[in-house]
């Protein structure tokens, strides 16, 4: 399977408040279609992992390449343009614009993008929200949805543009336990359907048995080396 994501000698160190080692020699791979959990306990790095993979984090030591790309290399500008088209993020919290629609919401990153007519990305973000079960809270302003619509709206979001990878921070992390079944099924669906690479951060292990692969983190190490 082709490599989406390489992570070579990755290493990250915080100054403030004092000098500390937070990502120790990380090397992993991410693969096509692949659904992957990051794991382990708290303070053990895996959010600042996943913030320095997914290009949110400039400051590290090693390489980070997303296809055949180092991040470093690439000025702000292409970064941005990276970032729009080829990653998905999804967060515990949201951060949906709260007056505005889902719809709209959907469809923000794609006017940014701007390959499409307005008319097709609105077709577009309606077949993602169709997709995710909510193609009826369409016209909603998302502040008057539930957590969960409201998390499948940032689902869609994240799809608008196809990214290569979605990247997700303890997705279900804010929902009651039906609704984490529901926004997990629907990230597994996507894997399975549309072969959709996912990397996600996870503190719940109730779902962990059915995805591809854990990379397990304690004190920024990865454990049982996995590349
Ligand atoms: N901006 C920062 N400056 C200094 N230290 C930080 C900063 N962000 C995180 N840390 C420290 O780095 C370590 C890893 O933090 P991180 O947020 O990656 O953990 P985590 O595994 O995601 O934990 P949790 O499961 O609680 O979300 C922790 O000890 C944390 O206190
Ligand atoms: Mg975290």
């Amino acid at each position: 399977m082709k490599k989406v994501l390489e992570a070579k000698n990755l290493n990250k160190y915080f100054h403030i408040p004092v000098d500390f080692h937070v990502l120790k020699d990380i090397n992993l791979t991410v693969r096509s279609g692949e659904f992957s959990a990051i794991v382990g306990p708290s303070g053990s790095g895996k959010s600042t992992l996943l913030y320095v993979l997914s290009s949110l984090d400039r400051e590290y030591e090693g390489d980070v390449f997303f296809g055949d790309v180092e991040l470093k290399t690439l000025s702000n500008k292409k970064l941005a343009h990276l970032r729009n088209k080829s990653i998905g993020f999804i967060f515990q919290f949201h951060y949906l614009l709260a007056d505005f629609t889902s719809l709209d919401n959907v469809m923000l990153p794609g006017l940014k993008l701007g390959d499409l007519t307005h008319e097709e990305l609105e077709e577009k973000a309606m077949q993602k929200l169709d997709l995710l079960g909510i193609a009826d809270q369409a016209s909603k302003r998302v502040n008057r949805l539930s957590g969960g619509q409201q998390q499948r709206v940032s689902i869609a979001r994240a799809l608008i543009n196809e990214p290569q990878i979605i990247f997700c921070d303890e997705p279900t992390g804010n929902l009651d336990s039906k609704n984490a079944r529901i926004v997990y099924d629907m990230l597994k669906n996507l894997t399975r359907e549309f072969d959709q690479t996912i990397l996600m951060v996870t503190h719940d292990d109730s779902y962990l048995s059915e995805i591809d692969r854990q990379i397990k983190l304690l004190d920024g190490k990865i454990l049982d080396r996995q590349t």
